[in-house]
Parts: structure tokens; sequence; C-alpha cells
């Protein structure tokens, strides 16, 4: 069967529910604070629970906290799996992950209906997910609860990470009521889409990017060792402070993408913790996170030993201590093209103009890439930008990207 786009009533139920989402945890300037395992993130969790219970769906929650809602058409068949994530970075945009989300329990939602209206049913199961901590602010790693379920990590290790405050994933997820016990659907494939968070679909006018890449990233968990002493009464001479080696290694690190072509390396420091942060002494400890990615590992790698001998000449001239390991390390690797060529065809069916594209951005996708066939699709983001309030994709495109991933559904139910 042909795909068709929804209807205009589809359409607008399904942005009515994006909206109403957009509202839990919104901040002042168009954005959302739903960070894991917080209040915000709970009441996700519950919108997402009235959504499934609503249709008569088995809703679960495994032992790191990833929810899901079950449609069984043949008892005992695997299950397709479609998601994303409903958690956000502090001071996050609205549509990383949720739009995923949402996109997924609507593309189930009418094909329920169809099966009901009596169109072929599927030779296997379906299921939504919301995936626990993709986002990794207030618990790293990010893509966490993908990653515990696609075997990467170590599920009892990951429930006794700690936040900046000391609390655990573990106690996090049992004081919102999500720490869960229930077996994990079985899965045969996976499907997610996502905004793009950059600007070729939008400069290209695209709407539908079909996914064959993921950049190799990493970050480094750098330590810096220093002395702490009164900020008025220690001669400068005999300072060692802590944030000065910190400053130091923070500029090496944005530098490091100039020994490169532009644009083949990214990098950044984006968390940054010193204690004992007081105005009036010297510190004695700086924690910083370094994040480097690019398209080829070399690259990422030469960068990293790079930083590690500037580090150590830091530490030399200045007689500070530093630490650094590598940490998150994520692969790059390819998307399958069976699925590649799936999108294509149903975007062709659609008639939404389609290209591929590679993603720097982590994804669940890329955990649940290495145990089942995945598709991942993104519609545009106006100019580019994520991981703020001012994240932001057109009506007109997110509706467009729920029917492409209820097709592309359909085709995986029907394979
Ligand atoms: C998280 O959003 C990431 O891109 O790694
Ligand atoms: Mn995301
Ligand atoms: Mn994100
Ligand atoms: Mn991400």
């Amino acid at each position: 069967m042909t795909a068709t786009l929804p209807s205009s009533a589809d359409a607008a139920k399904f942005l009515a529910d994006f909206h109403e989402v957009a509202k839990i945890g919104a901040t002042p300037n168009g954005g959302v604070d739903r960070q894991a395992a917080t209040a915000e993130d709970r009441l996700t969790r519950e919108w997402f629970r009235g959504f499934a219970e609503a249709r008569g769906w088995e809703v679960r929650v495994d032992g790191i906290g990833n929810q899901f809602a079950l449609l069984e058409f043949v008892p005992g068949a695997p299950h397709i799996l479609l998601g994303s994530h409903l958690d956000s970075q502090p001071l996050g945009g609205r549509f990383d992950g949720a739009y995923g989300v949402i996109a997924a329990l609507h593309a189930a939602d009418r094909i329920a209906n169809r099966v009901a209206a009596g169109e072929p049913r599927p030779t296997v199961n379906l299921a939504v997910v919301n995936w626990f901590n993709e986002e990794g602010g207030r618990f790293a790693p990010s893509i966490m609860g993908s990653s515990v379920f696609a075997g990467l990590m170590d599920e009892k290790q990951m429930l006794a990470v700690q936040d900046l405050a000391g609390v655990t994933v573990k106690d996090a997820l049992t004081a919102i009521g999500y720490l869960g016990r229930d077996a994990r659907p079985e899965i045969s494939g996976y499907a997610e889409i996502h905004i793009e968070q950059g600007r070729i679909l939008e400069r290209e006018a695209t709407p539908i990017g079909a996914v064959d890449y993921s950049w190799y990233t990493q970050k480094l968990d750098i330590e810096v060792l220093g002395e702490q002493s009164h900020t008025g009464a220690t001669a400068m001479a005999d300072r060692h402070d802590a944030l000065v080696g910190a400053a130091k290694v923070i500029l090496k690190v944005h530098e490091v993408t100039e020994h490169f072509e532009p644009e083949t390396l990214v990098s950044s420091v984006g968390q940054l913790t010193l204690e004992p942060n007081s105005p009036i002494v010297v510190a004695r400890r700086v924690h910083l996170v370094a994040d480097l990615r690019a398209a080829d590992k070399a690259v990422v790698l030469t960068a990293r030993d790079r930083l590690r001998a500037e580090m150590a000449e830091i530490a030399a001239a200045t007689g500070l201590t530093i630490n650094a390991r590598d940490f998150d390390v994520r692969d790059n690797q390819h998307y399958p093209e069976a699925g590649l060529a799936l999108a294509e065809r149903v975007a062709q069916e659609l008639g939404l103009g389609a290209r591929r594209i590679r993603t720097m951005a982590g994804h669940d996708s890329v955990a649940i890439n290495r145990i089942a066939p995945t598709v991942m699709m993104f519609i545009p983001s106006i100019d580019g930008v994520s991981h703020c309030e001012r994240e932001f994709s057109r009506d007109d495109d997110m509706v467009a990207g729920v029917s492409m991933l209820t097709e592309v559904a359909w085709n995986m139910l029907h394979g």
C-alpha cells in the first residue's frame, strides 16, 4: 500500500500533544528544563503513561527507568521499537528528544487504528520507548538508558552514578517512582525521529534526513589539583591555583581544533566545578569535562593525545597535578543500508524530499544500532541551534516527520 499523508485532524492531534508536553518544565524563553529523574521528568512520564493507558497499551518500566508502551498484535513475537527521550538539558529546547517520543506515540496510535480498521495485521509487535537520561546533563554519561538496554553499559554501575549533589541515579529514580523491575521487550528493529540540530536540511529546504553515519565522540574527564589557601594573605609566588590551571586547559581544548581543517573537529568544555568555590579561597580542585567529536576517529585520538601532552606541560609549568581519563567514548558507525533505502522509499511515496545526513549529536539510536536494525531520521532545525531555549522546528515539518515514522514503522511491522 502506498503511504499517505495524515488527515488534518491527525496532524492537529499530534501538534496539540506536542505543545501540551512542551508546557512541562517550561522555561521563560520557550525552552524546557526536564533533567533526568527530576520532578519535571516524572510529569512527562505520567503524560506518556496516560497516553498509553488511555489506549489500553501495556506500560512497563525497566531497572534503569526506561519507559515502554507495548502494543501486541502477535503473542510472543518480538517488537519493533519506536522512540527517543523526554528528558532535556538544563535550559534546553522543547524539541530535542520529546518530538521523537510524541511522534512515536502518534505513529503507534495511527498504526493501531489502521489495523483495527482492517488493514493487514503486523507480523511482529510494536512498542514505544521513552529512554532514560539521553542527555547526560545531570547524570553522566549520556545515552544511559538505551546503552544499558543494548548491553553497552552496566546497569548496576549506572544506578550508582551521582549528580553534582551526590544523589545517585538509583535514589533519583526511586524518588520519582520510576525505578522499575519490568522485563524489557525483545526487539527486532528500532526507528527514531529527531530534530537535526544542524542547518543542512533547512539550508537545502529538504524536509527529511536519513541518518547514515554517526561521528566518533568522546569526553575527557579532567581533574586539576592545586592547594587551597587565602586569596589575600598568600603571596602570589606561593599559590597553586587549580582554577588557573583549568583556565589554561580550557583554552587548549578550544584551540586544538585549529590544528585540523575547519569543522573536522569540534570541542568544548561545557562543565566545570571548583572546590571549595569561595571568593576568598584559592581553588584546591577543579573538575571539568571536555567533549571532542569528529567524523574521523583518528582526528579525535590525535587531538586527545595532543591535549594530554599540553596538559602535562601545564602541570609541569604550574606545579599542579592534572589527571585526565577517556570517558563516554562512542565509536563512529554506519546505519544499515536497508533502513536508509526504506526511509528514502517512504519519503518518495509521501512526496517528501529526503537526503542522507550524518549526525554529530548523540542519539539513543547510536546505542540501539549496535543490537538491532535501526532507522534514524531527522527533520529540519531552524538556524541549527539546539541544547538551548531558542531551539525550533516548524509544525509542518514535525507533522511530515510523524508520517515518515508511521510509514517506516508500518513497513518494518510487515517486513
Ligand atoms: C547528547 O545530546 C549528545 O549529543 O551527546
Ligand atoms: Mn536528543
Ligand atoms: Mn540533546
Ligand atoms: Mn543527544
